[in-house]
């Protein structure tokens, strides 16, 4: 089977710059969901007519698998596809999709291809409580179909068709070209109608069979940001069913966003608002707080995550304790049960096992050894306006509360700094290291009086 996705349409009415089929759906273009499900295929070609703001939509999602087809003017369906004929091989079938119906199931492609056959036209059809817009399905006295007639064309009686023309089709190739090289714009809108090869193939005695999908959601397409909202919203339904279908304990599945692939072992929980993009990986027994955001993150077993976390780019050991409110950036590795609390930053620094930062403080561009303790706003002063540079923690040392780490840096193993120490130096081993002022009282001091 060959595929091509017709995505040369403006979409003038999502008001935007960005092209139509690049507006995202759960973070990937609405083309990119259909070039998922095509490749879920394993089509011998995989073809893409683009148009508007081809540029940008070629160099988003270009692939060595897609042959690419410009249809500089927009002068129909049936012209956009005569555009990647050329691409296409005549022997087996072509299955025409549409860059901006995006929710279409592989399965029932596939149903419609089976149905299509070595010798068949297979029409991919709805019926539709209001079909108002689209082609409508007519068939002859017997229920055959016979023609496809779009709506600015159709009879008062034909309007009243509810079956309608979800656009995807599957037809042998050979026959499709020679049908689209016949097609004339003698209509209403003045377009080539791909729908006009449906009464081509009756009259050449070639069967025309229909399909139903599943669902009537496959078939929506987005044309502005309202619909887009709208198909966002049935795709992260059906996510979020996954989820639970696979054990996932979601505490609303109405309220959850998946932007990418979210993994997770048994008995997972999820609560509310929480968003997942890029890859992310929750082990067994993990629990992410509300409105959490995780992107790109690995999550080790029994982790309990409070609410109002920001975790991107970082993986995060067994039996963790994290939040609220922590954030953890790109660069982050946390061993084994790590305690990071409340308006505690870390970022590309490595935390060994038991160690807890557990207040106000930020971690950047450090080695923390194990059974750490990080008092509440400490602060290691990595950046010099300049450079970067690391501070290095060993096993088991204390930094007392609202120190600063000035780095390059190092503090021994067992090491105790006091509180408000400002280091500039490395710090012993197992020693006391204090790096402040030492502590005055004057006993003979009186306090100032208001002048009169
Ligand atoms: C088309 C069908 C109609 C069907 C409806 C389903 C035809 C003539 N009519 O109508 O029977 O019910 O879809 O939604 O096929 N496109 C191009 N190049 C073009 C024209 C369109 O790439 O020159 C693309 C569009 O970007 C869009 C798709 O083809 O993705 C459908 O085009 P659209 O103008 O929306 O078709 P309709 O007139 O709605
Ligand atoms: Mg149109």
């Amino acid at each position: 089977m060959q595929i091509t996705i017709l995505a040369a349409g403006q979409g003038k009415r999502m008001n935007s710059r960005l092209p139509k089929v690049l507006q995202p759906i759960a973070g990937q273009a609405l083309l990119a969901h259909v070039l998922r499900t095509a490749r879920a295929l394993s089509p011998a070609r995989l073809c893409v007519v683009y148009g508007h703001g081809g540029d940008a939509v070629r160099a988003a999602l270009a692939a060595p698998d897609i042959a690419w087809a410009e249809q500089a003017q927009q002068l129909g369906t049936g012209h956009a596809v005569q555009q990647a004929m050329p691409l296409l091989e005549d022997e087996g079938s072509v299955l025409v999709l549409y860059g901006d119906v995006p929710l279409i199931r592989a399965g029932t492609l596939a149903a419609l291809a089976t149905a299509a056959g070595t010798n068949r036209l297979a029409l991919l059809t709805v019926e539709l409580a209001d079909p108002k817009g689209y082609g409508r399905i007519v068939r002859d006295a017997e229920g055959r179909v016979s023609e496809i007639v779009e709506e600015k064309d159709a009879s008062p009686a034909q309007r009243a068709i509810r079956e309608i023309n979800t656009g995807i089709l599957c037809a042998p190739a050979r026959l499709l070209r020679a049908w689209l090289a016949r097609l004339g714009n003698h209509n209403a809108q003045g377009e080539y109608y791909l729908t006009d090869v449906i009464a081509m193939a009756v009259a050449d005695g070639v069967d025309v069979v229909t399909q139903q999908p599943a669902h009537e959601w496959e078939v929506l397409g987005v044309n502005n940001k309202a619909q887009l909202a709208g198909l966002e919203r049935i795709h992260q339904h059906n996510l979020a069913q996954d989820l639970l279908e696979a054990g996932v304990t979601l505490i609303d599945p109405a309220r959850i966003d998946i932007r990418g692939e979210l993994v997770c072992g048994q008995d997972v929980e999820i609560d509310v608002g929480c968003v997942f993009e890029g890859r992310v990986e929750l082990a067994d027994g993990v629990k992410v707080g509300a409105y959490s955001v995780l992107r790109n993150v690995k999550v080790g077993a029994e982790t309990r995550i409070a609410p109002f976390c920001h975790f991107d780019s970082a993986e995060i050991g067994a039996a963790g304790v994290l939040g609220p409110y922590a954030r953890l950036r790109p660069g982050t590795v946390l061993a084994e049960d790590v305690h990071v609390g409340n308006f505690v930053e870390i970022k590309n620094a490595q935390v060994a096992a038991h160690t807890k930062a557990n207040h106000l403080s930020y971690i950047g561009d450090a080695t923390i050894g194990s059974r750490v303790n990080i008092g509440a706003g400490v602060i290691t002063c990595n950046y010099d306006g300049v450079n970067k540079h690391r501070t290095v923690i060993g096993d088991d040392a204390f930094i007392g509360s609202d120190c600063q780490l000035v780095a390059p840096v190092t503090v021994g193993r067992g090491a105790t700094l006091g509180a408000g120490t400002t280091l500039t130096q490395d710090a012993p081993e197992d020693a006391l290291t204090l790096g402040r002022s030492r502590q005055l009282s004057l006993t003979g001091w009186v306090r100032p009086v208001r002048k009169k």
